[in-house]
């Protein structure tokens, strides 16, 4: 499956993207876990630490992403690794931990998935996510000014990412009735980038890369370069050097009553 993901792209700001799931995982509870699920576990960044955190549970990263999987793979040959796509994938047997860093934004329909994956777990089984809460900064209100105010050959509105990243209360609504404790928080990371035009690399690694790759070479190298005049004036690099990019995460911990 090609989906526009790049991995050496996305590893360009791998400590950057790695803190919040640390900040995860430091909130799941600390019972034992035999099994755990990476969902949309890209190139398994997450890999390492779970294992560290539960050496003798087994581990498998689930993707959509064949680029992705693969480099997952030759990072880390012993995880296991699943190409499926997680809007229908569940694992067979109830599993201890679903952890799921910066992936399930791509998946729609929150007030069911949520519960569905709730009820994958085992009794006092915990579901971990993070996800982007930034849909209205310029990083992302830039990319649908640009889908509709030039024309392209492509008709590249359904490839918009939708914003299906809710409130902290939806979440709060539709994961307390099925969780014995649920965490619910945002944190917003002041990440100061260096380089030229970084805050378009980054947004290039996540949410722009399979928009671009739906164009041809010629019209892809145009959105870019306009996306990334707009973007430098919206974030400012500094005489120092840095571009400070404001990245506000949503994350919750919920774990199935026992
Ligand atoms: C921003 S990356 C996050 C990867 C990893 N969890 C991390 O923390 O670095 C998002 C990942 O979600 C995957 N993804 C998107 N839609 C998916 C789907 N429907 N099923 C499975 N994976 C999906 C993408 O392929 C990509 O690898």
């Amino acid at each position: 499956v090609t989906s526009g993901w790049d991995p050496d792209r996305y590893l360009l700001f791998h400590d950057h993207r790695l803190r919040p799931a640390h900040d995860l995982l430091a909130r799941v509870p600390d019972d034992d876990v035999s099994s755990m699920v990476d969902l949309g576990c890209g190139t398994g960044v997450a890999f390492a630490m779970l294992r560290t955190r539960y050496p003798r549970a087994e581990y498998l990263g689930v993707d959509l992403s064949t680029e992705m999987l693969e480099r997952a793979a030759s990072d880390h040959p012993d995880g296991e690794w699943l190409l499926a796509d997680a809007r229908v994938w569940r694992p067979h047997e109830p599993v201890d931990l679903i952890f799921s860093n910066a992936a399930l934004h791509w998946l729609g329909n929150h007030a069911e998935l949520m519960p569905e994956l709730i009820s994958c777990l085992a009794p006092g089984g915990s579901l971990a996510v993070q996800m982007p809460a930034n849909f209205y900064q310029p990083t992302h209100t830039t990319i649908r000014e640009l889908v509709d105010e030039l024309d392209w050959s492509v008709n590249l509105r359904p490839l918009l990412p939708g914003n299906p990243v809710h409130p902290a209360d939806f979440y709060h609504r539709v994961l307390s009735p099925v969780s014995q404790h649920l965490d619910i928080w945002t944190t917003t990371y002041h990440q100061p980038l260096a380089g030229e035009d970084p805050v378009t690399e980054w947004v290039y690694g996540t949410a722009l890369g399979p928009l671009l790759g739906a164009l041809n070479p010629a019209e892809s190298k145009r959105f870019r370069s306009e996306y990334s005049a707009r973007i430098r004036s919206a974030y400012p690099r500094r005489p120092d050097g840095i571009t400070l990019l404001p990245f506000t995460r949503l994350f919750m911990v919920a774990t199935r009553p026992l």
